[in-house]
């Protein structure tokens, strides 16, 4: 049997892998969980110039692989329900709760497709007047002055994803925003949000005020509480819901239609606390990275400058601004699929193999863990020409890199991320009016927080001056 073959061969219970099989390469080590955590980029590399691709290591534990390659990521991300389980620390399980797209996956797809409708197509398209209008009031207050940057950006994305994901509208000063919530302000509800997201990464699986997984579950508590309240007050509030409103309104709609569909009260509360969760975060970090990327290439800031002039014209004012100009950008979009490639905010998926699998001819064994790492897979030379250096052209149709499961910020497959569309119109909106509204400058090398997602630290400040643009 030819086993070089992208052919993916299950293993039956009992049945042995045919002899020329290879298993990958180096011995799981104690502390590769440290190494891996303490700098996730470079662990990857290092392993990646020294073993290729895919490579054996103790993360969290046991044998877990590691896969950049195109044909080894696809057969990571496709094998739910029929050769791998999802395998996430215990703590973070707890944190998704049983309603999250992670858990019962008999009940994936459907849910996935019955969630889809609030965060993509029209729906999505018919956000931007909102994304483009909290971008713009945020960044002016910016102007000639340092800032450090992800806390300013961090603001900003809360305000944006908030009424979005949540239905609430964030207006601290109007006494009705928090009336009849057991949140009284949106500092007390960013922070729950902080609480919670900590709670994820927490090392004990202990129920207690002293471990960050016991005060996570104690803000997811209240959190479920809280958009219990929000559902009950926009129920009881006359008038049609508009499905297209927000991802609750597309939600409670849907319940509406149809009483016993897939929308529970329960999937509804426990949805509208995970797209949040992992929406801020995510966005938050890689705005940032992208802001630094373009403050970090001169040419490339004044070539997307100059798409921005010849798009908008020298009278740009924020109600020019539609979906049909975002469509044009495409030396941004290039650009920020080329931050998203040089620094990918997450790993991928984290699968534990229910049987044992063999493809490329190399022997992926039941009950190893595997890991579909960007970090690996965006830098092979077979995925990506010269991939040490920063091309946003690498992404436009003359050279169209980037290809499925080569490039795989938003991972791929069944679970691949239902935000990604969301994820680049913010982060379109975000650079457009940056680039349109001023210059800024780098202050040196910036420090990265590195897991669970990577981002600049909250101390590293760019400087910002007016632009005659
Ligand atoms: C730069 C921003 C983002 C990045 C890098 C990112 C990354 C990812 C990745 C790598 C996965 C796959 C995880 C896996 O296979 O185990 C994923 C899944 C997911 N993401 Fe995102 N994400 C981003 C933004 C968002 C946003 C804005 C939302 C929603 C508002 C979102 C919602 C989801 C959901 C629901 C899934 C699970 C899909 C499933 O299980 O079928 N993400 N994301």
């Amino acid at each position: 049997m030819n086993l070089q073959t992208t052919d993916l061969l299950l293993l039956a219970d009992g049945e042995t892998a045919p002899g020329e099989a290879k298993i990958p390469p180096r011995k799981p080590k104690w502390y590769d969980t440290f190494n891996y955590i303490a700098n996730p980029d470079r662990f990857c590399r290092e392993n990646f110039n020294k073993y290729g691709p895919i490579f054996k290591t103790g993360v969290f534990g046991g044998t877990t692989v590691f896969v950049g390659s195109a044909t080894a990521n696809k057969m990571t991300f496709n094998g739910d329900n029929k050769y791998t389980e999802i395998a996430l620390p215990a703590t973070t399980m707890e944190m998704f709760g049983e309603y999250s797209l992670f858990q019962r996956p008999e009940l994936h797809s459907q849910r996935k497709a019955a969630l889809a409708p609030g965060l993509t197509g029209a729906t999505l398209t018919g956000y931007i007047p909102h994304i483009n209008n909290i971008i713009y009031q945020g960044i002016k207050t910016w102007s000639s002055q340092k800032i450090q940057l992800y806390p300013a950006v961090d603001k900003i994305s809360f305000d944006i994803l908030t009424p979005l994901l949540l239905g609430i509208s964030l207006n601290d000063s109007d006494s009705t925003t928090f009336k009849g919530l057991p949140v009284s302000s949106k500092a007390e509800l960013k922070a729950l949000y902080e609480t919670y997201f900590d709670g994820f990464y927490g090392l004990l699986k202990w129920e207690s005020p002293l471990t960050a997984y016991g005060r996570g579950i104690k803000a997811r508590k209240k959190l479920i509480e809280f958009m219990g309240a929000v559902i009950k007050r926009r129920l009881g509030e006359s008038g049609n819901i508009n499905p297209t409103q927000d991802f609750l309104s597309m939600m409670l709609a849907s319940q509406q239609e149809n009483p016993d569909g897939i929308f529970s009260d329960t999937l509804i509360k426990n949805q509208c606390l995970l797209q949040l969760w992992g929406s801020h975060y995510e966005i938050s970090g890689f705005v940032c990275s992208l802001i630094y990327q373009v403050g970090k290439y001169p040419q490339i800031f004044q070539r997307l400058r100059q798409e921005q002039e010849q798009i908008l014209g020298e009278n740009n004012n924020i109600n020019q601004f539609s979906p049909e100009h975002l469509k044009q950008m495409i030396f941004l979009e290039a650009t920020i699929k080329e931050t998203l490639r040089t620094l990918p905010p997450s790993p991928t998926a984290t699968r534990r193999l229910t049987k044992s699998v063999v493809v490329d001819g190399i022997l992926y064994e039941k009950g190893w863990t595997l890991i579909a790492e960007p970090r690996i897979a965006h830098i092979m030379p077979e995925h990506f020409e010269q991939p040490e250096k920063f091309e946003p052209e690498r992404f436009l149709p003359e050279r169209n890199e980037g290809q499925m499961y080569k490039f795989i910020p938003f991972g791929g497959g069944v679970h691949a991320c239902l935000g990604a569309q969301m994820a680049m119109i913010v982060s379109k909106v975000f650079a457009s009016h940056l680039l349109q509204m001023f210059d800024w400058k780098i202050t040196g090398q910036p420090k990265f927080v590195q897991f669970p997602i990577k981002r600049i630290r909250d101390d590293y400040q760019i400087e910002i001056r007016g632009s005659n643009f």
